[in-house]
């Protein structure tokens, strides 16, 4: 069995790591976006149990944000004549326990925070002001999304 919630791990859906041109960066970002788009709504799907509840509501929520990003990321990508990928990276599928769930997505988030940080510095090195603030904004939910995971988790 894996293990989940070291909060190191790069994986799943974190395989990508920041390389090339800002607009290869971006797309990196939106193919990690995708693929927890997919992973996070099928976490809410999965749950059945009257605890996990609000949990699921959590999921949802979190998966539609994940989709803004994903979007926000597109219209810059094709702003600055690149073509948004519609390839997501890797999926997280073996979570079975909401534990396992919560901690395979804090992992997702964990990445995320990561390199959407890299993705600032890459920006902000080519002078390009408004993707550096895009990325800051998503960079603020990311954080926001390794806390929500954290309660659930109860840490
Ligand atoms: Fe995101
Ligand atoms: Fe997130």
């Amino acid at each position: 069995m894996e293990e989940y919630g070291s909060g190191t791990s790069t994986m799943p859906a974190g395989t990508a790591q920041a390389a090339g041109t800002l607009l290869d960066t971006l797309n990196m970002l939106r193919a990690r976006e995708l693929a927890v788009i997919t992973q996070y709504m099928r976490h809410h799907y999965q749950i059945t149990t009257a605890e996990g509840l609000a949990m699921a509501d959590e999921f949802k929520d979190i998966a539609i944000t994940e989709m803004k990003h994903a979007e926000m990321l597109g219209e810059r990508i094709d702003f600055l004549g690149g073509d948004p990928t519609t390839q997501p990276s890797e999926i997280g599928r073996d979570a079975r326990t909401l534990e396992q769930m919560a901690s395979m997505d804090l992992a997702s988030e964990n990445d995320a925070v990561r390199l959407y940080r890299d993705a600032v510095k890459q920006a902000d090195s080519e002078g390009d002001v408004t993707t550096r603030r895009m990325l800051e904004s998503i960079l603020g939910d990311e954080e926001n999304h390794v806390n929500r995971f954290q309660m659930m988790l109860g840490r």
